[in-house]
């Protein structure tokens, strides 16, 4: 049998005297005459467990070939170290080599930058950094369950091949199957769409939010966790084509009931990962962002901050900073008006609610002025809108009248403003960016070292 104990359950491990078996790969090796040691790592935790290789061990000579970035099953005793660093030691009986990494291998001891680290994308996840950021990823993931779960809120799969612009902004790959080259045409030379694979125009989903609101009245409360792709053409640190959201969408819930649960939201998701993620939160602390630590544990008791975009605006105005956009009344905030806000000026998350309906998407509820709508965006140190999201449209004449302003067509979007025919009742939600909370989460500068494997404009590897 080769499966063997996790390095986290290893070092979590209090006694001398039981033998284990464990597998990883070797971080590095140091070795004299007599003795070597191998620091072996699987990925569990940021810690590795150190491999004591004596010189009469056939092992010590493999092992030694082997090199940094080899993968190893080790079967040993596990002893009281003698050494700084760890209270114990695998002493190694039974090596076994199973992969040998030569000299080229490209991940060398010193500290590589993360521009190059993007170009072995699918080695960097061996690094401590992106060992820690996956971590903190894959628990930040589980929270989100955990959340909506313990509050009875439904898990709905949305489509992710769509035939409807959420955001009604134009940003939407196209699926299709046409002969590009050739496509059939209608007799007036558009493209013919009814001939396309679904038998009409298609793209990849930019938001589950319309479907989400489907299901919200029926189940009352739901969310979706899944990707969402984009074709902005933007090039910024934040901005990725493909990412990851969780729209939840509830029924009989105002714009305050949804900045609560936002507010509640984010507050579970950061103190799940300071809980359950702390040794990767610290090394994140040392080496990326000095000062991570506190910024996450004042987010569990501090209250979030509230304004209006118009105050919001005031603020800006007044701030005597010179920004690249100038701040006015109608604007669309920058990041770099975000980032003013939420870390010079609140310094801490702060909603920005009641925007301009120019700015706003169109199913947002419009306030009685006839001139803002009940929108709340989430701005946060670091990365400016983590969250967008609304109280919804629920007036079926507003809304249809609202659609007409913007030139959508309703006939388009039928079965959503059935909603609104069929038992209408006030509902709203939000999209949490999850790209972004993990910047938020582990200070991480650019979103493309906060993904797997990044699509940005022009770049699509691995
Ligand atoms: O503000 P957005 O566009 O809102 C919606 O899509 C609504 N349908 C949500 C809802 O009410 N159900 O996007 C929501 C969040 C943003 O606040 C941001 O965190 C993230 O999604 N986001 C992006 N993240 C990475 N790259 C992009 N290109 C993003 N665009 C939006
Ligand atoms: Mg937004």
């Amino acid at each position: 049998m080769l499966k063997g104990m996790k390095i986290k359950e290893v070092l979590a491990l209090r006694e001398p005297g039981q033998q284990i078996t464990v597998n990883g790969w070797v971080r590095s090796v140091r070795d004299s005459k007599e003795i070597l040691f191998a620091m072996l790592n699987d990925g569990s935790c940021m810690d590795s467990l150190q491999v004591v290789v004596d010189a009469a061990n056939p092992g010590f000579k493999a092992v030694k070939q082997a090199g940094a970035g080899a993968a190893l099953s080790v079967h040993g005793v596990l002893v009281a170290s003698q050494g700084k660093g760890q209270a114990l030691e695998l002493k190694a009986d039974a090596i076994t080599v199973l992969g040998a990494c030569p000299e080229d291998y490209p991940l060398q001891k010193k500290r590589h930058s993360f521009e190059f680290l993007r170009t072995i994308a699918h080695l960097r996840p061996r690094t401590n950094t992106f060992g820690a950021i996956f971590r903190v990823r894959n628990t930040a993931a589980w929270a989100i369950h955990k959340f909506f779960q313990e509050r009875g809120f439904l898990y709905v799969h949305t489509p992710i091949i769509s035939s409807s612009d959420a955001e009604g902004a134009g940003q939407i790959f196209q699926v299709t199957t046409l002969d590009l080259a050739n496509p059939p045409r209608t007799p007036e030379g558009a493209i013919d769409y009814a001939q396309d694979f679904f038998g009409q125009k298609t793209g990849l989903t930019v938001s589950g939010q319309l479907e989400g609101e489907t299901f919200a009245m029926a189940f009352g409360e739901i969310y979706t966790f899944g990707p969402t792709f984009r074709a902005e053409n933007s090039n910024t640190a934040r901005h990725a084509s493909e990412f990851w959201m969780i729209e939840p969408e509830a029924c009989f819930y105002d714009l305050d009931d949804d900045v609560k649960l936002a507010e509640d939201f984010l507050r579970f998701i950061t103190a799940t990962v300071l809980d359950n993620c702390g040794d990767d939160l610290k090394f994140l602390d040392e080496r990326i962002e000095p000062g991570l630590l506190a910024r996450l544990e004042a987010v569990r008791s501090a209250k979030f901050n509230r304004v209006t975009y118009t105050q919001a605006i005031e603020i800006l105005e007044a701030s005597g900073k010179t920004f690249d956009y100038k701040p006015s009344w109608g604007i669309d905030l920058q990041t770099e008006h975000e980032r003013y806000l939420a870390e010079e000026h609140f310094k801490g998350p702060v909603f920005v609610t009641d925007y301009p309906k120019e700015i706003k998407a169109f199913y947002m509820k419009l306030n009685s002025d006839g001139k803002t709508v009940r929108a709340m965006d989430l701005l946060v140190p670091k990365v400016g809108e983590i969250i967008g999201g609304s109280q919804r449209e629920d007036n079926l004449e507003v809304l249809e009248a609202r659609m007409k302003e913007l030139h959508l067509k309703p006939e388009d979007y039928s079965w959503y403003l059935d909603l609104r025919r069929y038992g209408s009742a006030p509902h709203a939600g939000f999209g949490l960016g999850f790209e972004r909370t993990i910047m938020y989460l582990t200070g991480m500068p650019n979103i493309r070292d906060v993904v797997p494997y990044p699509r940005t404009p022009g770049s699509a590897e691995f």
